[in-house]
């Protein structure tokens, strides 16, 4: 473990963000990285391609409520501010602008004002979760209008959110590059998720199948009939622009994923 001396990560919130952000020279590039909380090796990668790649690194953590259809699902969410922020310290050694917006401060219009998108984001995860994504984009914008950075990293995990977030920067000239980092893995190939921590050891075992059986079939029907016989609660297979989305649940936890189809050797 590292000998901390003076913190790395610098917690802000919105004002005091703005007024750092004013205060660098315009050259400085930031790389912004919005997540919410419980922090995992997927997230670290994509802070440390951050680091690789701008001056200045900021990490935002909001559990957005407004992208929450199920009021259960949000209760739940793994949220520890304090842990995350260790983990920070112990794993990085330059500095971290580690921004922590408040919910009155972020809505202040408490979403009277929201983004929506009438087509892709009805479907896959838009599906069975109304709003799910309108509340997604809006705090993405309102979050990229805040860091004002170069870039920001998203994970490729949540491949529909990225192609999303993509189209909005596209659509509405916003000035950010939005960076696609490929998905951190467990060695038996289960994608890194903070809803992973809330499985219980039996689900653990099954869910790595997830992945492993949507690599497997060329038919995503077989693939949909296959994890159901296995114990999984399927909430959709499906292919689209050659990728195949999937999203399972296990005992109420929601697990999602993806795979390039060119890349699945048949
Ligand atoms: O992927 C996430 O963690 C969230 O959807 C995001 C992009 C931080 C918006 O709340």
């Amino acid at each position: 473990m590292k000998v901390m001396s003076e913190s790395m990560v610098k917690k802000v919130n919105i004002q005091q963000w703005i007024e750092i952000r004013n205060s660098f020279d315009v050259n400085r590039s930031i790389g912004f990285v919005p997540t919410m909380g419980a922090l995992h090796k997927g997230h670290l990668s994509l802070i440390k391609k951050s680091q690789e790649e701008n001056q200045i690194t900021l990490v935002s953590i909001f559990v957005n409520p407004t992208q929450f259809n199920d009021k259960n699902d949000l209760d739940k969410y793994p949220s520890n501010l304090d842990k995350d922020m260790l983990l920070l310290e112990e794993t990085f050694s330059s500095d971290i602008y580690l921004l922590v917006p408040s919910y009155d401060v972020l809505y202040k219009d408490d979403y009277n004002f929201r983004l929506s998108e009438n087509s892709f984001s009805k479907e896959l995860c838009g599906k069975n979760r109304p709003g799910h994504f309108d509340g997604v984009l809006t705090v993405v914008m309102k979050l990229l209008n805040i860091a004002e950075s170069k870039r920001a990293y998203f994970g490729e995990k949540d491949y529909q959110q990225l192609t999303l977030i993509r189209e909005m920067v596209s659509v509405f000239f916003m000035k950010t590059k939005i960076v696609a980092v490929p998905t951190v893995r467990e060695k038996d190939g289960l994608a890194l998720s903070s809803r992973n921590a809330l499985l219980t050891a039996k689900h653990k075992i099954l869910a790595p199948q997830f992945y492993t059986e949507l690599k497997l079939h060329s038919d995503p029907k077989d693939t949909k009939l296959r994890l159901e016989n296995k114990g999984f609660e399927v909430d959709y297979i499906e292919d689209r622009n050659s990728r195949r989305y999937g999203a399972v649940k296990m005992n109420n936890v929601r697990l999602i994923d993806n795979i390039n189809l060119r890349e699945v050797v048949k």
